[in-house]
């Protein structure tokens, strides 16, 4: 492991020339590079978080000196950072839809893959002026609700999450990112809801990996909570439980978009397919890889 900075800059004769940009970057950057894929990035992407400045400052001063007071925080989140914690636990927030949510460990990382979600249901959704009601299963940090509620803002969006302490990370984003009139719930799926109320669209991202999936193991992903990836022993319990629950809490003609691994869809179309489900079909990516599926309920 590399030298800590404390001992390169602080010897006990006392404090040494303060190190530059430059430098603290070159000792994070090797720090992490036997960790991740893009230690220099990462480097970079901290440093200026503890700084507090942009990325692009730091290209313009690299010889600028460091107070020792922020010497000893970029060493903390480069640490960190090398044990395999998520860097948007490390600085708190995390762009999603050129949007910057606030994320803590009580929250999923929002991943870009969920961007297709957005994107397939403003398909179903095209008018920018569509009124309706629209619920988010699993709203996590209010990724879902807050980006469709900016995206069409005449919906009324309710959400519900079953980690209180995810839903109070939801609100304060919905604040911040002038969406305030959304409807959090705390609770399981459907169980927060007002008794009767009915959805024109729901749109969910749960839980939908088995036990012990590889995945797991991927950067950064055993520091998030285990209940925002894990369903149960096949991967598919939340999914079947928001496909038995829609139904009740949908109008006829009502749409169901969600998000699941791509090897769950054949499980999914026919599981909607059985249930009376119509319009069953995949949404894609930029790139053509399926991520989740759309299905029309037509009613009793
Ligand atoms: C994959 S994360 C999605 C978070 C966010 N919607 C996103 O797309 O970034 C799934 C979320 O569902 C929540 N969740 C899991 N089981 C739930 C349940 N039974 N009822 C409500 N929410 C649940 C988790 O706490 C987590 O926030």
């Amino acid at each position: 492991m590399a030298e800590s900075l404390p001992n390169r800059y602080f010897s006990k004769s006392g404090p040494g020339p303060r190190p530059s940009v430059e430098a603290l970057l070159a000792w994070a950057a090797h720090h992490l590079a036997p960790h991740l894929p893009n230690p220099e990035r990462e480097a970079r992407l901290l440093l200026a978080e503890t700084l507090g400045c942009s990325k692009a400052r730091l290209f313009r001063e690299p010889r600028e000196d460091v107070e020792p007071a922020s010497i000893v925080r970029f060493e903390a989140l480069v640490l960190r950072r090398g044990r395999g914690e998520p860097l948007a636990y490390l600085t708190g927030h995390r762009e999603f839809w050129s949007l910057d949510f606030r994320v803590n460990r009580h929250t999923l990382v929002p991943r870009p893959e969920t961007e297709a979600l957005v994107s397939a249901t403003l398909r179903i959704i095209p008018e920018q002026d569509q009124a309706g009601r629209l619920l988010d299963l699993g709203t996590g940090c209010g990724t879902l609700a807050i980006t469709l509620a900016r995206e069409r803002p005449r919906l009324e969006i309710w959400a519900t999450e079953q980690s209180p302490e995810a839903l109070t990370v939801a609100r304060e984003n919905a604040r911040a990112l002038g969406t305030p009139s959304i409807e959090f719930r705390a609770g399981d799926w459907f169980e927060p809801l007002p008794q009767g109320i009915v959805f024109d669209w729901i749109v969910s991202n749960p839980p939908y990996l088995p036990d012990g999936d590889p995945a797991l193991m991927g950067d950064g992903v055993s520091f998030e909570p285990r209940a925002s990836l894990v369903s149960g022993p096949t991967g598919l319990e939340a999914l079947c439980r928001i496909i038995e629950g829609a139904p009740r809490r949908l109008r006829p003609g009502g749409w169901l978009i969600i998000e699941h691994a791509p090897s769950q869809s054949g499980a999914l179309v026919s599981l909607l397919g059985s249930s009376g489900w119509q319009a069953v079909d995949g949404y894609r990516d930029p790139a053509g890889e399926r991520q989740g599926t759309i299905a029309c309920w037509p009613g009793p």
